[in-house]
């Protein structure tokens, strides 16, 4: 390492340590930025892929105000992935590698979304618990040491509070309506609750981007810190609903003040991980037809682009 390199270090380290932004032009470790680069488009991915299993319902939302709001929802979606596209392309990628990457099953995304949408009431689980837990990992990301990801997630963080309350609005409605209604919403929650505890990732001590991302202030709160937090929130939210946790071992804990819960099925979370969940290839294959079959609006928006530079440059040498 050169001595010039040895003052960017320093420089870049007391930075992080005064919680001052790190900027796109600004030098950063090599490692810095590829971490960055794998969180931002594993993230932008998730909001795209993300938009499947709920767009599954759009024709079929019950009125039309609930097929609105769900629109709404997976149009935010879209422009969540937009934005994280932007600022991974700050970092020195482009977005059609990017893009190649999750394609090609290179990239990853939240394996939650690897789950199928069997009922209406899967739509309220989602908003309540997968957009919540999502919060979660989310809110703590707008203090990031990356200025461009901390900045995209104070608007992203907003959308998905109302992402989070038309879902828990959902399944209220749900269950102060017809018996079947709340099985239906027991059912949804049955299904979510084990795989939303997944989307906080592996424990801590199997994490291995964890401690790094924590020392470089990308990460905050750990793995099973952030898990946590879900649970005891979570808890008299189901309570209030009126319906029961799926877990036999849940228990309130006086000593910690907090709730303990059953073992999580980590042989499921590595297999959906590894692409063996229920709905891997059709999203992948989802992903893939969309992008081939929006080529045509891709380069017509191109060539509309050309044309106009070529006009303005006309224009120029007019003028
Ligand atoms: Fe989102
Ligand atoms: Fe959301």
């Amino acid at each position: 390492m050169s001595p010039k390199e040895i003052n960017f270090q320093e420089l870049f380290d007391s930075k992080i340590e005064d919680d001052v932004r790190i900027e796109p032009k600004d030098w950063m470790p090599e490692a810095y930025r590829k971490t960055l680069i794998r969180q931002i488009s594993q993230h932008a991915h998730s909001e795209v892929v993300g938009m499947l299993p709920e767009a599954n319902w759009i024709t079929r939302a019950p009125s039309l105000n609930r097929k609105l709001i769900l629109l709404a929802k997976v149009q935010d979606e879209a422009g969540h992935g937009l934005y994280l596209y932007c600022a991974a392309e700050t970092l020195g990628v482009t977005r059609a590698s990017t893009i190649d990457d999750l394609h090609s099953g290179k990239a990853k995304y939240s394996s939650i979304f690897n789950y199928p949408t069997l009922t209406w009431a899967d739509i309220g689980a989602i908003g309540w618990l997968v957009d919540g837990a999502a919060i979660l990992n989310q809110v703590p990301l707008c203090r990031t040491s990356y200025g461009p990801y901390a900045r995209a997630m104070v608007r992203v963080c907003k959308e998905e509070s109302f992402h989070q309350r038309q879902g828990y609005e959902l399944m209220l409605q749900l269950c102060q309506g017809s018996p079947v209604q709340k099985e239906m919403a027991q059912d949804a929650l049955n299904r979510w609750w084990w795989p939303t505890l997944m989307m906080f990732g592996p424990k801590d001590e199997e994490s291995s981007n964890s401690e790094l991302s924590m020392k470089w202030r990308i990460k905050r709160f750990s793995n099973d810190e952030l898990r946590q937090r879900f649970v005891d929130v979570s808890i008299p939210q189901i309570e209030f609903l009126g319906l029961t946790v799926p877990d036999p071992d849940l228990k309130f804990n006086e000593e910690t003040g907090h709730y303990s819960f059953g073992e999580i099925d980590w042989d499921e979370f590595w297999d959906v991980v590894k692409g063996k969940g229920p709905c891997n290839k059709e999203r992948l294959d989802a992903r893939r037809d969309a992008h081939n079959e929006g080529a045509w609006v891709r380069e017509a928006a191109m060539a509309y682009q050309e044309k106009r530079s070529l006009r303005e440059s006309q224009k120029r040498k007019q003028a």
